[in-house]
């Protein structure tokens, strides 16, 4: 059977990958938020996942303000880099797995959840600079990629409660996938921070160290916390970090933390970055 081996939370700031693509990650402002994904891409080498389930956010790239899914499943083969204004990253293209992604969409649907079916789609940095963090820069991707995309841009935004809820099933469908895969889950973005209006550059790092620690110790805390706590506590793209939520749900209640990461800032955003492997 496929099992979930373990839970990443890390932030998706494009600048992060600016720096890579352009060879800055030693420069004295790049060096201690590079330093902190050493252990990271280590134990990916010798972890070597099969699929990373990714729950990230589409920020107007693959969705304008059109047409918006709460939640997206991308069920596709592949995923192309999307050209965010300045020309594609100089990635690989992602390798989707459709097979045990349509078997999660037709599970999680059953489990009454709403899913958007998604068979062609771009992938931004939400996706793409966690890769980047976690893998380095192989020419290609040493894993196969399930895009789920969550809407953290348009209000209304789903409740941390619920996407907590729909991790639990999201690991039920993963867990009754006929096939022995070694599957990671992924939470991205975050952590606080604000890119518009007059708050713009608004940064709480106690509010986001309360986070990084209780995503591992007490997620139903994180999961009671209403939209409106993240806006006025970790700024207005400090929502993003509900997806982590998606990731904590998936895993066991006792998880154990391997690594964590806290710096402050890169661009406007303070990153977060932590590894829960199952206990
Ligand atoms: C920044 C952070 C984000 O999460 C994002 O999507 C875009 C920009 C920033 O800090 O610059
Ligand atoms: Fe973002």
């Amino acid at each position: 059977m496929a099992r979930i081996t373990s839970g990443v939370g890390v932030s998706h700031v494009p600048a992060i990958g600016r720096a890579i693509d352009t060879g800055q990650t030693q420069t004295p402002y790049w060096k201690p938020l590079f330093d902190g994904f050493e252990f990271s891409r280590a134990w990916e080498e010798a972890e070597k996942p099969d699929v990373i389930f990714l729950v990230y956010n589409d920020h107007a790239t693959a969705f304008s303000l059109d047409f918006i899914p709460t939640f997206a499943i991308g069920c596709a083969d592949s995923f192309e880099v999307a050209d965010e204004g300045f020309g594609p990253r100089p990635v690989p293209r992602v390798e989707g797995c459709p097979d045990l992604a349509w078997h999660i969409a037709s599970s999680v649907i059953q489990q009454d959840f709403d899913l958007t079916v998604v068979n062609k789609m771009d992938v931004d940095h939400g996706l793409t600079v966690p890769m980047s963090l976690m893998f380095g820069q192989p020419e290609r991707w040493p894993c196969r990629v399930i895009p789920f995309a969550v809407n953290v841009v348009l209000y209304p935004v789903p409740s941390g409660r619920r996407c907590y809820a729909l991790g639990k099933a999201i690991r039920r469908a993963i867990e009754s996938f006929d096939e022995d895969l070694n599957v990671q889950i992924w939470g991205t973005g975050g952590m606080s921070h604000q890119l518009q209006g007059p708050r713009a550059g608004l940064i709480n790092q106690p509010w986001d160290q309360a986070f990084l620690r209780d995503i591992a110790v007490d997620p139903l805390r994180l999961a009671a916390i209403p939209p409106e706590e993240y806006i006025r506590e970790a700024g207005s793209e400090g929502i993003e970090l509900v997806m982590w939520l998606i990731m904590r749900g998936a895993l066991n209640e006792k998880v154990e933390v391997l690594h964590q990461h806290y710096r402050v800032p890169a661009s406007n955003t303070a990153v977060g970055h932590i590894i829960l492997k199952q206990a």
